[in-house]
């Protein structure tokens, strides 16, 4: 079977290198998963995951992290981590060391800490320079005002999907969530079947985008079960956006961003995001793709309620 993985983002890019390197020596896929996505854990110049994440609106960066393999059907997760750079190792501890599936908040910590790793800040001079000034617009503006949607880079999950020449899937996901959010809000990331899901039997899928959106139509968990019935990935990630949509209407609920990648289990895969949110000059929706042909940056496909799925190729 020829390895292929699959991120969100442009900054997905690095990660996907490193985790198609991993799997083009051999690597199982769930190791391909953890390895590439610590890359942009540990990168300080991505602030929507781990080390650099802007933090809640109290100052403190609040990590949300998943892992899950295919071929066992365990995962791991945790929500609300904090100090520890590399959430998405800590999730894989859940599902290797606990006979749980999450844990949260300081219990997490403590898992984290007892288990060998060592608590840093998160904050970056410029993740706490971000933070300030949002603090300072917020006492000019009233303490209910959300800032949610105004920066381009308030949510921007790494998602990643991998499979390995043994013919096993895994996915995971990592995030520092919304920027500014409130104390101990969790989003769709760290939910298995909302933020990823796989089956090796079928496919895998992982998201980002709108968290408290997305985490209502467990996206991921219709991707993988619309492959099972027989869409291609492509359609698969349309259909489940659609989904959503129809259940949180753009209109009604304010503008959102929502994307999805699947990977089938023949390596065929496909990616679709919501026009609002993501489409706008600034703010395209891409994501990287690394496999024998090579590592490559893709963009869209674009969904509304109205689009219409392409038709049954591959
Ligand atoms: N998708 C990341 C979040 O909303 O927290």
């Amino acid at each position: 079977m020829p390895p292929v993985i699959i991120t969100t983002w442009k900054f997905g890019l690095a990660a996907a290198h490193t985790g198609w390197e991993l799997l083009a020596q051999g690597a199982h896929a769930l190791d391909a998963i953890e390895k590439a996505a610590n890359v942009t854990e540990l990168d300080p110049e991505v602030t929507s995951v781990g080390y650099g994440g802007l933090p809640n609106r109290e100052g403190v960066v609040e990590l949300d992290a998943a892992i899950m393999d295919g071929a066992t059907h365990a995962a791991g997760a945790v929500a609300a981590l904090t100090g520890i750079k590399t959430p998405i190792s800590v999730a894989r501890l859940v599902m290797e060391r606990t006979p749980h599936t999450m844990l949260a908040g300081d219990n997490a910590k403590r898992f984290a800490l007892a288990n060998g790793f060592v608590e840093e800040d998160l904050l970056t001079p410029q993740s706490l320079a971000r933070w300030e000034a949002y603090r300072r617009a917020q006492s000019a503006s009233g303490p209910d005002v959300a800032h949610f949607d105004d920066l381009p880079e308030t949510h921007d999950t790494i998602g990643l999907c991998a499979l390995d020449r043994y013919g096993d899937l895994a996915a995971g996901c990592t995030t520092s969530g919304l920027a500014w959010k409130w104390p101990g809000r969790v989003g769709d990331s760290p939910i298995i079947g909302s933020g990823l899901y796989v089956d090796n039997a079928v496919g895998a899928a992982a998201a980002t985008g709108h968290g408290d959106e997305m985490m209502r139509a467990c996206i991921s968990f219709r991707a993988v079960t619309l492959m099972e019935q027989g869409l291609t990935p492509q359609q698969a990630c349309i259909e489940a956006l659609r989904y959503l949509m129809r259940k949180r209407p753009p209109e009604r609920c304010g503008l959102y961003g929502a994307a999805i990648i699947a990977l089938r289990r023949d390596g065929v895969f496909g990616a679709a995001a919501t026009c609002s949110g993501f489409h706008a000059p600034n703010r395209l929706w891409q994501w990287a793709v690394a496999s024998e042909q090579g590592v490559q940056l893709l963009e869209g496909v674009y969904v509304t309620p109205d689009t219409v799925l392409p038709a049954l190729s591959s």
